[in-house]
């Protein structure tokens, strides 16, 4: 597929940086506290803003194919049962009964026609409705119709199951998700995530802030020494290109060929098989496309100094083992990869849980961000304008 005009724009840069033998800079270096990482009211505030009144990525939509398959997750510290309604509509509830709090679900995932609480046995659907009770005369004053599942917001967007983990307050207007991604949503959508399958779903806890663990997407500074066995032969060494999309952003990591299409006509340019790409998106999702395939992955606190790590990893359904002519053969060349890619994640978090350490043993008062980890400055504003109260997720206006 030919480069778009963003696209376009970022190769120039590439080439530019490398005549000029330079790479994408800021005017300062930033100091970021220490304390950012690692203090317990900081982190509250971090959850309470940026974890429930945010959309975060929990699934992909395969993942609930038809009606009355559902999920549970809980993570963020927020019971969530996500469910594909009768309609085909994505819906996510509160995984806690209207009658006295009993968890409704316990399974990962399954399908079914109804939930049945396993405490006294009230039953609802797939919208959440309250549909029965055994022996109901001892609720003859309850209106059922109050008593139904309280819904989180949801969406199915870019093939993605996106949810903001808290009820949405009656005196709002609904949050606008495609005003939220909009500033994505041109290279979101050339992604065809929909019509890609999961090859691989997984989570790891890890002892580290879930800011070290964010960080190591935002910069490609240190590929040639924290991955120097894995990673960094195949890219540039520290030249990446980084697109402020407020508060998302776009970073973009070249492959060596990339400088091969120097001197030939732009309109056959290619962007996708010369890039790695790191698209954040706010607070805490990455959409990571690699030439021919995607990772998606969600990092949530979970407690001062520990994080889980949720990943997914997409491969176009029509090249996927289910599909292919040779399925073996594809099995073992998706197989390759997903090995690849868990050995260099591990490389920068058996790092990031040093640094956690470190952060304990009281070594430094703050960490610096170099001119070129941009990425870093870009995440961090954008991170400190949300708790400031001066990014919010967009809404209706009616
Ligand atoms: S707590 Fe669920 S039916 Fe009683
Ligand atoms: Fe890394």
């Amino acid at each position: 597929m030919p480069a778009n005009s963003e696209e376009r724009d970022i190769i120039r840069q590439i080439f530019e940086l490398a005549e000029n033998d330079t790479t994408q800079m800021l005017d300062e270096v930033m100091s970021n506290p220490a304390s950012n990482y690692t203090d317990p009211d900081k982190l509250a505030q971090e959850i309470n803003i940026l974890f429930r009144e945010f959309p975060i990525v929990i699934a992909h939509g395969s993942e609930l194919a038809d009606s009355g398959d559902y999920l549970t997750h809980d993570d963020t510290g927020v019971p969530i049962l996500a469910v594909r309604t009768g309609e085909g509509e994505v819906k996510a509830y509160l995984n806690v009964c209207r009658h006295r709090g009993a968890r409704i679900e316990d399974l990962p995932c399954g399908n079914s026609r109804r939930f049945t609480c396993p405490y006294h046995a009230w039953t609802y659907d797939l919208d959440g409705a309250l549909r029965g009770m055994p022996q109901p005369v001892g609720f003859d004053s309850v209106d059922f119709s109050e008593r139904g599942l309280v819904e989180l917001p949801a969406f199915e967007r870019f093939g993605l199951i996106w949810v903001v983990p808290s009820p949405q307050d009656p005196q709002e207007t609904a949050i606008d998700i495609d005003a939220w991604l909009a500033p994505m949503a041109e290279h979101l959508g050339g992604l065809d995530l929909a019509d890609h399958v999961v090859f691989e779903k997984w989570a790891l806890p890890r002892d580290m802030s879930w800011r070290l663990a964010l960080e190591g997407f935002q910069e490609s500074y240190h590929f040639c020494s924290a991955h120097r066995h894995t990673a960094c032969s195949n890219y540039l060494d520290n030249q990446s290109v980084w697109i402020d999309c407020e508060p998302h952003m776009r970073h973009a990591v070249p492959l060596p060929r990339t400088l091969e299409m120097q001197g030939t006509p732009e309109d056959e340019w290619e962007y996708r098989t010369n890039f790695m790409t790191q698209n954040y998106l706010f607070p805490a999702n990455f959409v990571q496309t690699m030439t021919d395939h995607v990772y998606v992955h969600t990092i949530i606190p979970t407690g001062p100094g520990t994080c889980a790590f949720h990943c997914m990893m997409l491969v176009h359904k029509s090249v996927a083992p289910e599909s292919a002519e040779n399925p073996e053969k594809a099995e073992r060349y998706w197989r390759a990869n997903y090995d690849v890619v868990r050995s260099v994640f591990n490389e920068d978090f058996v790092i990031g849980e040093g640094i956690q350490k470190g952060f304990a043993a009281g070594a430094n008062d703050d960490v610096i961000f170099g001119r070129y980890e941009v990425g870093l400055h870009f995440g961090q504003k954008a991170i400190d304008a949300a708790l400031a109260g001066d990014i919010v997720a967009p809404r209706h206006t009616q």
